[in-house]
């Protein structure tokens, strides 16, 4: 059965430490009264909010030097500074694929320290999603015809104009694509689907009567979009967990990647006033799936929890 690890993320040394003493664990003397649990967990989260700081901040470091030196490969690769051998193209492309690898962590690191922080401001405009969808599939479409994988883009025309953050949604959509190139295998297929959907938020407060489902209103009131790949698939027992931060199943050990992916996904839908799960049988692929409602609903980004369930 596929077991699951989180994997370590590596940052600057100083940094690294200081976030491996602020998190250490406490030992059993340590444990707090029940008292004193508010003002502990209190001063957890401001730990744990100045650790995240004190990465992002080593992250941000990173982002300039990282790009000056993408920037010169770059330069060598035009040839510009002297024509280069058959070998010397194949090691500046290596160096370009590793400097675009890092970059996307790095940027990575530096939305999830945004959302962990509350320094996240959403940019709600009015657009069309399908040519929002088209424009991140026409990207990824070089990466998937190397790898020999079909990406279809299903558009919906019937999807009305309505404020969304674009940048926002492009990310979550990156995230999800990315992950269907990495784990589908060669000769696979992806699909990107969006559709109009009629979501009905129940509350506990709500009498049952006024829940749009039981009223036979049909106008939908979100978008639906899904990603859905013929890859190797997700056991149910981590259909929850694969959003939490740092979390990848051990069965991909051997692929890059920070588990941070789709838990930035997770904290985007739902800063968009949306929700995002997935549906997979093991061997029969995955079908990730989100709604983001046509009238965005600000949430709070404190209120977005670690965990993939939001509080
Ligand atoms: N399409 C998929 N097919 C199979 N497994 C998947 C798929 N998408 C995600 N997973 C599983 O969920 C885990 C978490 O995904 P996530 O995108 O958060 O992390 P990652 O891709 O490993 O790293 P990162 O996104 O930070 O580069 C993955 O490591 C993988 O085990
Ligand atoms: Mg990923």
């Amino acid at each position: 059965m596929a077991s699951a690890h989180k994997s370590s993320c590596a940052s600057d040394a100083s940094a690294a430490t200081s976030a491996a003493q602020a998190l250490s664990a406490p030992n059993a003397g340590d444990i707090p009264a029940p008292e004193n649990l508010p003002g502990e967990y209190k001063e957890l989260r401001e730990r744990f909010q100045r650790t995240t700081n004190a990465l992002a901040s080593a992250a941000h470091d990173l982002k300039t030097p990282l790009s000056i030196l993408n920037g010169y490969v770059e330069l060598l690769q035009t040839e510009k500074l002297g024509s280069l051998s058959e070998r010397q193209r194949t090691v500046l492309r290596d160096m370009e694929a590793s400097g675009k690898r890092l970059q996307q962590f790095v940027q990575d690191f530096l939305t999830y320290s945004a959302l962990e922080t509350g320094g996240l401001n959403m940019q709600f405009q009015p657009g069309n999603v399908n040519d929002c969808l088209g424009g991140v599939c026409r990207l990824w479409s070089n990466r998937f015809q190397e790898k020999g994988l079909a990406l279809y883009f299903l558009a919906n025309e019937n999807l009305p104009v309505f404020p969304f953050d674009a940048p926002k949604l492009e990310r979550v959509i990156s995230n999800l694509l990315e992950n269907a190139y990495k784990f589908t295998p060669q000769g696979g297929t992806v699909w990107l689907h969006v559709e109009p959907h009629m979501w009905d938020r129940r509350t506990a407060s709500l009498p049952s009567t006024a829940e749009r489902r039981r009223q036979d209103l049909k106008q939908p009131n979100a978008a639906k979009i899904s990603v859905a790949d013929t890859g190797p698939g997700i056991p149910a027992e981590f259909h929850q967990e694969v959003f939490d931060d740092f979390f990848r199943l051990s069965s991909n050990e051997n692929e890059e990647g920070m588990g941070l992916g789709l838990s930035i996904a997770r904290r985007l839908v739902q800063a968009m006033g949306g929700k995002i799960w997935v549906e997979s049988d093991p061997g029969a692929g995955c079908k990730f799936s989100f709604l983001i409602p046509y009238k965005p609903i600000a949430v709070k980004p404190s209120t977005l929890s670690a965990k993939g369930k939001a509080r």
